[in-house]
């Protein structure tokens, strides 16, 4: 029996260090991910105030997105949140640099949300888009909720 207890223990002691080995090397790829993404270039919509795009934006976003956020993004069926009020924090800034860096904050997290979609504790509250709809498309109805801004 005693034997038994000390095998189950050093078995124990295996798998945690298989544990740290695997928290290591998650960390490491954690870190990995945040230089990546200090490296990266923060992507900014490229249609903003283009009158095509900005068509084009509504009609994609009344096939896609209102179910959830709205037709015309003005009422909230499915319980989505006020899309217009994405840039309200950069509309009080005075036009300028600051303006415009708050502005490409929100281009990156429009842009994150949508290709990821929004999970809470397992729960998809809305889809990914990534692969479904065109990165042109995506920032079109981008482009189109910057003039419904409130
Ligand atoms: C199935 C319903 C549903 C659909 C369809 C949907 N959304 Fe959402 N969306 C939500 C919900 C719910 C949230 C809030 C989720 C959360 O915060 O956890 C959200 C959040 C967002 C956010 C973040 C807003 C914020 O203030 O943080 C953006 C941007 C967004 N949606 C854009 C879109 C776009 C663009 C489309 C269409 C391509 C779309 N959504 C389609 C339900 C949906």
């Amino acid at each position: 029996m005693a034997v038994r207890r000390n095998e189950a223990r050093a078995g124990g002691l295996a798998w945690s260090w298989r544990g740290a080995l695997a928290a290591a090397l998650l960390a490491g790829a954690a870190m990995d991910c945040l230089a990546d993404a200090a490296r990266a270039p923060v992507e900014q919509n490229p249609r903003r105030g283009d009158p095509a795009a900005i068509a084009a934006g509504q009609a994609a976003f009344n096939a896609n997105c209102a179910r959830c956020h709205g037709v015309d993004a003005a009422a909230f069926p499915a319980g989505g949140p006020d899309l217009r009020r994405l840039d309200a924090y950069c509309r009080k800034l005075d036009p300028g640099p600051l303006r415009e860096t708050c502005r490409r904050d929100n281009d990156a997290y429009f842009l994150e949300s949508v290709l990821l979609g929004k999970k809470r504790v397992g729960i998809e509250h809305m889809p990914a888009w990534d692969g479904v709809l065109p990165r042109d498309e995506i920032w079109a109805i981008r482009s189109w909720l910057e003039t419904r801004g409130r």
